[in-house]
């Protein structure tokens, strides 16, 4: 029931079973040296570039950076949520789970609540879908139907009907004495701000259920059975539905098929199903909303290959160009990104209706890799003859190269970007180097991380170290999820001076704000070999114990903490911490140099 998992069973937990012996059940594994290796199960692979450590008691994958202990294992793999993979883990010890305030009535109530909204957009799921079933569900049906949706289609996607009536779920859902309350929280109903009466939110609609990766209803989109507006309406967001993280149709994709190589992302739910009906059943639609990083790191984790779908248009364009900038900083080597531009005024649901599903396919084969997408959108609408438009053209596409991870990628791209300008690939390689110089040049070595950080390094790694500073902290935040950054405040001085994790910090935060560094490894890869690469790596090694949704709110409470402790420094002390930090080589950010100056006016009277 309700109530935390203490901390110290966890730990002890972890301590008595062997991670190699979980992932051994689910992955073969070969023993290689100290290691084990096998074909990572988190993406495609024909050679295996996924480790088990015995010794660390960590599973780590080269190729897709899937990393952790047993429990994070078991989350992935078997799609558990935490408390369900040490329930789990401890069954096999035949250990029952302690839980803190078992007995605290409000943990009660809070578990309560979370089981009852789960429990909430099941029913209301099936309750739309008998509707469809039931005389009044029979304008839906034959919508569906001239929509060409065949009941095995229509069943795989759990559609149904919201019945044309103000109270229809309301009546249903209270029967089962769900309070209203909650069916408002979860989007069901809709409270009106004056009279706070309730009414159901989706009425006579098409409903299409959105399910999470473990096919959990989380949401819905209904469609009208007409011409009315709007056409769509979607959940709102709820405590368990999120519309720039879900994507609809990715559990019906992994249901069809497992082990899924490729996605193509398309607009509509309509879409979706129609290619699913005609056998294309690896579609996805983003949530209308465009594609985020979210989206695109999730979608990489269980496919190498994306294809991105757009109208003919001219906003079709725009969307695609946003897809790439989205894109690049997630080509790791072995993964593919694709743009297919469907003819205008088709979408994939009327294209593929009309064409069938092997020139639709043909499509998606002959779709512009991501190379060539970026070198047609960088010479658009330029006179490649003139020397000025070259250059811009040369400096469009080594802008997106940056962006890119270092790898293969990169260097074909640099190699084909050389040909096409007459210019030698080594110049546009140094011009690259240069761009990134501007950074590591600046951390020549800071003494107090220097001593600091080692000592911890030293120490084998192992699951139980020492508790971590709060900088620390924020940095394994960091090094977990680069993208994280976007929440920390323009400034750094929350960063304590003393804390011996503090330069390592700004360098990674600035590294990070540079923006080219999206995943874990890219950031380990640049600081390699030095004391702070080691310190980084250790702290990457760590298990996140904090469920992936909460680190952003997590990272911000920290960094609130650190401001709302931060020391005051008299203005000398604040002078000479900011001229110590110029004068050990950083280039400090505006806002600092102003500073620094209204500081030095300040001292001299
Ligand atoms: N959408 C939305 N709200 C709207 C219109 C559209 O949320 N009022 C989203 C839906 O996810 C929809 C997608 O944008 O599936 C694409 O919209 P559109 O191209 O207008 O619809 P189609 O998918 O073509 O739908 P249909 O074929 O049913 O007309
Ligand atoms: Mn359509």
């Amino acid at each position: 029931m309700a109530g935390q998992i203490p901390q110290r069973f966890i730990d002890d937990l972890l301590a008595r079973v062997d991670v190699v012996e979980v992932v051994g059940e689910r992955v073969q594994l070969k023993k290689a040296g100290r290691n084990y290796s096998g074909l990572c199960p988190f993406h495609q692979e024909k050679t295996p570039s996924f480790t088990v450590s015995a010794d660390k008691q960590f599973y780590h994958c080269f190729g897709c950076g899937a990393h952790g202990n047993a429990l994070r294992f078991l989350m992935e793999y078997d799609k558990l949520r935490f408390p369900e993979a040490v329930e789990q883990l401890a069954s096999r010890l035949g250990l029952e789970v302690p839980r803190e305030g078992a007995d605290d009535p409000r943990a009660q109530a809070r578990e309560r609540k979370r089981q009852e909204g789960v429990n909430l957009l099941e029913l209301a799921a099936s309750f739309y879908r008998e509707r469809l079933r039931m005389p009044e569900g029979q304008s839906a049906r034959e919508y569906l139907a001239r929509r060409g949706l065949s009941e095995e289609v229509q069943r795989d996607f759990g559609i149904g009907y919201a019945p044309n009536d103000w109270e229809a779920l309301k009546r249903h859902l209270s029967a089962r004495e769900i309070v209203e309350a909650v069916q408002v929280e979860y989007g069901l109903l809709v409270q009106r701000e004056d009279s706070g009466r309730t009414y159901d939110r989706f009425r006579d609609r098409v409903m299409f259920p959105i399910r999470d990766v473990r096919g959990r209803t989380i949401a819905f989109g209904g469609r009208v059975l007409g011409d009315a507006k709007p056409k769509y309406l979607n959940s709102p967001e709820t405590p368990v539905f999120h519309k720039g993280r879900e994507l609809y149709g990715l559990f019906e994709a992994r249901q069809a098929n497992p082990r899924l190589e490729r996605v193509i992302i398309v607009e509509g739910y309509m879409d979706v199903v129609a290619l699913a009906q005609y056998g294309i059943r690896y579609a996805v639609a983003t949530l209308g909303t465009s594609t985020s990083e979210e989206h695109l790191s999730r979608l990489f984790r269980m496919v190498n290959e994306v294809v991105f779908c757009f109208d003919g248009d001219k906003a079709g364009r725009q969307a695609a160009s946003r897809a790439l900038e989205t894109v690049l900083p997630q080509m790791i080597d072995g993964r593919e990104a694709r743009f297919l531009f469907l003819p205008e005024g088709e979408d994939p649901d009327t294209l593929v209706r009309r064409e069938g599903r092997e020139a639709f396919e043909d499509r998606i084969t002959c779709a512009s890799p991501l190379s060539e997408f970026l070198f047609d959108q960088a010479a658009r609408g330029r006179d490649l003859a003139r020397v000025e438009e070259r250059e811009r053209f040369a400096s469009q596409v080594l802008k997106a190269a940056s962006r890119l991870p270092r790898g293969m990628l990169q260097t074909v791209l640099l190699g084909e970007l050389a040909r096409r300008t007459g210019v030698d690939q080594s110049r546009f390689e140094a011009l690259l180097a240069r761009d990134e110089q501007t950074v590591p040049a600046e951390f020549s070595e800071e003494p107090a991380t220097a001593s600091a950080g080692p000592v911890t390094v030293r120490r084998a790694p192992s699951a139980r170290e020492a508790s971590l500073g709060l900088v620390a902290r924020v940095l394994q935040l960091l090094v977990h999820e680069p993208t994280l950054v976007e929440r920390l405040p323009a400034e750094d001085d929350w960063c304590p001076e003393g804390d011996g994790d503090a330069g390592l910090c700004r360098e990674l935060i600035r590294l990070l704000r540079a923006g080219r560094y999206r995943s874990p490894q890219v950031v380990l890869a640049h600081f390699q070999g030095s004391a702070q690469g080691e310190r980084l790596a250790l702290l990457a090694q760590r298990e996140m114990l904090i469920p992936r949704e909460a680190r952003a709110q997590e990272l911000e409470g920290l960094v609130d903490y650190l401001v709302r402790h931060r020391k005051r420094q008299s203005p000398q002390e604040e002078f000479e911490t900011l001229l110590a930090r110029e004068r050990g080589g950083e280039r400090l950010p505006m806002e600092a140099r102003r500073r620094l100056q209204e500081l030095l006016v300040e001292l001299k009277r």
